[in-house]
């Protein structure tokens, strides 16, 4: 089956990787369209398309499918500016890539006779151009309009994705899941290059010092799952060393105790499951993370 031509509005991150991605992929870049001129241009030059514009309307109207990759904010709005100027063509497929949101926010281009959609990749885009093909091997979910759906799925997994249908219902706690993983991961390493520091390691001997830790660690989880890759004092039951923790923590970096404590106790939920501590190991640290 051919590959259908596409539009990309909203030339930010996600937007630009996927026009480079599509372009690189075979697909014809039929517009590439965002709320500045510099951007779309920005992603043109890695991405060729038709027309490059700051009017969405005026060059979607071709597409087979319609990227609409602006922030989760503006999605609605960017959709119905298009719909009410006459952009979308009848038959057209118009998809966001919210994880969070439902196609909902595409109504507008319903009543215009599209079908809409939206396909979230379950990744990271950084924003620097990255060797390789990000959608390479992901898990990409979708749901709306069936014609959306097949469109997003041939698509997704053209791009190397694995595709799974999402509720819409659930794509809040779906997306939580998501940001907890991947950004409350970022969060998470801060806490530890910030007490790497109070301990006099700088941040490149951290990256040394604790990669090794996390690869291993991620790589545990993957062979195992959780709670049997779970390792450490709290799993061990070693009260005297997270008291020694604690006391550390309060004194050099007051402002981390409270999370440590937060995630202490999360931990011995996990030690639990795992059956490596009884009760009342588990109370003693939770008396201190209380
Ligand atoms: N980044 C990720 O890792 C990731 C992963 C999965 C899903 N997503 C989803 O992908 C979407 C885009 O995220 P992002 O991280 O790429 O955001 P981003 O880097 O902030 O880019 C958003 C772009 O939208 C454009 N824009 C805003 N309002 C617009 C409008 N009314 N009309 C046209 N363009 C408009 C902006 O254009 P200008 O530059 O021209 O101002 C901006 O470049 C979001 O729905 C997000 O949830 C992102």
């Amino acid at each position: 089956m051919d590959k259908p031509t596409v539009a990309v509005v909203g030339c930010g991150t996600l937007g630009t990787a996927l026009a480079r991605l599509l372009h690189e992929h075979g697909y014809h870049l039929a517009a590439l369209a965002s709320r500045t001129l510099a951007s779309a241009q920005e992603a043109a030059a890695a991405a060729p398309a038709d027309k490059v514009s700051d009017k969405a309307w005026e060059v979607v109207g071709n597409a087979d499918v319609v990227f609409l990759t602006t922030s989760d904010d503006a999605i609605r709005q960017a959709c119905e500016q298009i719909a009410e100027k006459g952009g979308f063509a009848p038959g057209q497929v118009v998809l966001h890539t919210s994880g969070v949101h439902a196609s909902d926010l595409l109504d507008a281009a319903r009543k215009k006779g599209a079908a809409a959609g939206s396909m979230h990749p379950m990744q990271s885009f950084a924003g620097a151009r990255r060797e390789g093909n990000p959608f390479e091997g992901i898990l990409v979910s979708v749901e709306g309009d069936e014609a959306a759906m097949e469109a997003a799925a041939a698509i997704a997994r053209d791009l190397g994705a694995t595709v799974v249908r999402v509720d819409p219902a659930a794509k809040g706690l779906y997306h939580a899941a998501a940001v907890v993983a991947s950004n409350y991961l970022v969060a998470l390493l801060d806490m530890a290059f910030t007490l790497n520091q109070a301990a006099g390691i700088g941040p490149e001997e951290s990256v040394t010092g604790l990669f090794p830790l996390i690869q291993g660690t991620l790589k545990n989880i993957q062979a195992n799952g959780i709670p049997k890759a779970l390792t450490g004092p709290i799993a061990r039951g070693d009260v005297t060393t997270v008291q020694k923790h604690l006391k550390e923590i309060q004194a050099k970096t007051p402002a981390l105790l409270s999370l440590y404590q937060a995630l202490g106790t999360r931990t011995v939920d996990v030690a639990r499951r795992k059956g490596t501590i009884d009760d009342q190991t588990a109370g003693q640290f939770l008396a201190m993370f209380s």
